[in-house]
């Protein structure tokens, strides 16, 4: 039922971890199931990502979605990583099953609350960024 990618990303997340002062970081959660997810990125002064870790409390599904989400925003600029949507991420995971969509739209989630803390912190205009509805703020270690 989980494509091997999931299980690849699962079994052997990669850019786990924090970046210390990052450019933007976000963090999201999903009240019904309690899972919790944050992202850091590291942006040059291109606004290209150089970096992006992340930590999530979660399933296996949202940790896969992460790490392959942390894999497509490197590189990018910031207005690029709009691009990696939920949708994004599954594609390039070969797939979740339907009552795991939810997980996929934490990473995005995070992604788009991180973005939107480099945003407000530098002035910055991201087309398409809209304040994240909840930051859970920094109540997560
Ligand atoms: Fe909550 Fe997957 S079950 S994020």
């Amino acid at each position: 039922m989980y494509s091997e990618k999931v299980i690849d990303h699962f079994s052997n997340p990669r850019n786990v971890g924090e970046i210390e002062n990052p450019s933007g970081v976000g963090t999201v959660g999903n009240a019904k199931c309690g899972d919790i997810m944050r992202m850091y990125l590291d942006i040059d002064n291109n606004e290209v990502i150089r970096s992006c870790k992340f930590k999530t409390f979660g399933c296996g599904a949202a940790i896969a979605t992460s790490s392959m989400a942390t894999e497509l925003v490197i590189g990018k600029t910031v207005q690029e990583a709009m691009s990696v949507t939920n949708q994004a991420v599954m594609d390039a995971l070969d797939g979740l099953p339907p009552v795991k969509v939810h997980c996929s739209l934490l990473a995005e989630e995070a992604i788009h609350a991180a973005l939107w803390d480099y945003a407000q912190k530098n002035h910055v205009v991201i087309e398409g960024l809209e304040e994240p509805k909840k930051d859970i703020g920094h109540d997560v270690g």
